[in-house]
């Protein structure tokens, strides 16, 4: 070929820049965006307390006492994060969890006063799992033999997912990875009446180290891990299989976790189902980011909102981030 014009289009004709010369132009051609209303903000409250405790693993994030936790939720909705996912810590813990469906045990009453003052703004959501009440931090009830027997479980989490909805709990996360749990739950809430509450099921979540700062936040009892429940981190297709399954189920919505390592299962998963798709910026995320922040590693505000964009670009509807409330602020001063 000969001439200035080659038959595939290239440069000089092709240039990529034209879309980056001013804000104006990169923000018509701006693909993916980061709003409050994709932030859920997750929180923990703590029986017992009267002041908010600091979390030594998760700097800025706190052990809630029923008073921060009600002005902690307020101030999230005034900066237009749409959802709080609430995470209880008992002051007693027994076998088979029995704070999860006590009316009186910290997380229901907390979602009562959650529910109470803000669930008219944001949706009042509760972690469906028993690993903050078991005293020996799984996930599920224990077999004779020491493992985590699946069907006893699913009627823990029956119990516990009458007990939130009768609190007022508007969405119930299903964090335990048990088989078949997204559909006793729904089952169960159906014929109580409670066909409005939404489930959001943890399909793909892997037994992950970026859980390592959680447990401090919730004083987990475990020893071992979770690896007969949790997916194996290597696992792309089991990701997309179980997200499969939770929406056959019945899952509203289903959730990847973490998320930034994971980003791979994210975009899969969006592809394959019809439902919204979360995903959960994990303890072990937030500690990294603000641990090199703290050292002047990197700026805070342009990494965090960076690490969210990339999960939504990844494909998550939306988003459960420590910084929701922060980052929220930071999105609407622009
Ligand atoms: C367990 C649960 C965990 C997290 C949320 N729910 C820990 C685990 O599965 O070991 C981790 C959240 C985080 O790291 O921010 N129900």
């Amino acid at each position: 070929m000969t001439g200035a014009f080659s038959p595939v289009p290239g440069f000089p004709d092709v240039r990529p820049r034209r879309l980056r010369q001013s804000a104006p132009v990169r923000s018509l051609a701006r693909e993916t965006d980061l709003l409050p209303r994709h932030l859920v903000l997750p929180m923990f409250v703590r029986e017992g307390l009267s002041e908010p405790a600091p979390i030594g693993s998760m700097p800025g994030v706190v052990q809630h006492s029923l008073d921060s936790l009600r002005r902690a939720a307020v101030e999230a909705a005034e900066a237009g994060v749409t959802g709080v996912m609430l995470f209880g810590v008992p002051a007693v813990r027994d076998a088979i969890g029995s704070g999860a469906d006590d009316e009186d045990g910290i997380l229901n009453v907390a979602t009562a006063a959650l529910a109470a003052e803000v669930g008219d703004a944001v949706v009042v959501q509760t972690d469906l799992c028993l690993d903050e009440f078991t005293d020996h931090g799984h996930c599920g009830v224990l077999a004779a033999d020491g493992s985590v027997d699946n069907d006893a479980t699913l009627e823990r989490y029956v119990a516990m997912a009458l007990a939130q909805a009768r609190a007022g709990s508007q969405l119930l996360g299903l964090s335990g990875m048990m088989d078949g749990q997204v559909a006793a739950v729904r089952h169960a809430l159906d014929a109580e009446g409670f066909q409005d509450v939404l489930l959001l099921g943890y399909a793909a979540k892997y037994a992950s180290a970026f859980y390592g700062p959680f447990r401090e936040a919730v004083d987990s009892q475990l020893e071992g891990d979770r690896r007969t429940y949790q997916l194996d981190p290597g696992n792309r297709r089991e990701g997309v299989r179980e997200a499969l399954l939770d929406e056959a189920e019945g899952a509203d919505i289903v959730m990847v976790k973490p998320a930034m390592a994971f980003l791979d299962v994210l975009r899969e998963v969006r592809d394959a189902v019809r439902v919204p798709v979360w995903a959960y910026q994990v303890s072990g995320e937030y500690a990294m980011i603000e641990a090199a922040a703290q050292n002047g590693w990197l700026d805070r505000e342009r990494t965090i909102l960076e690490s969210l964009l990339s999960i939504r670009r990844a494909g998550a509807d939306a988003v459960l981030t420590y910084w929701a409330t922060e980052a929220a602020r930071w999105i609407a001063r622009g």
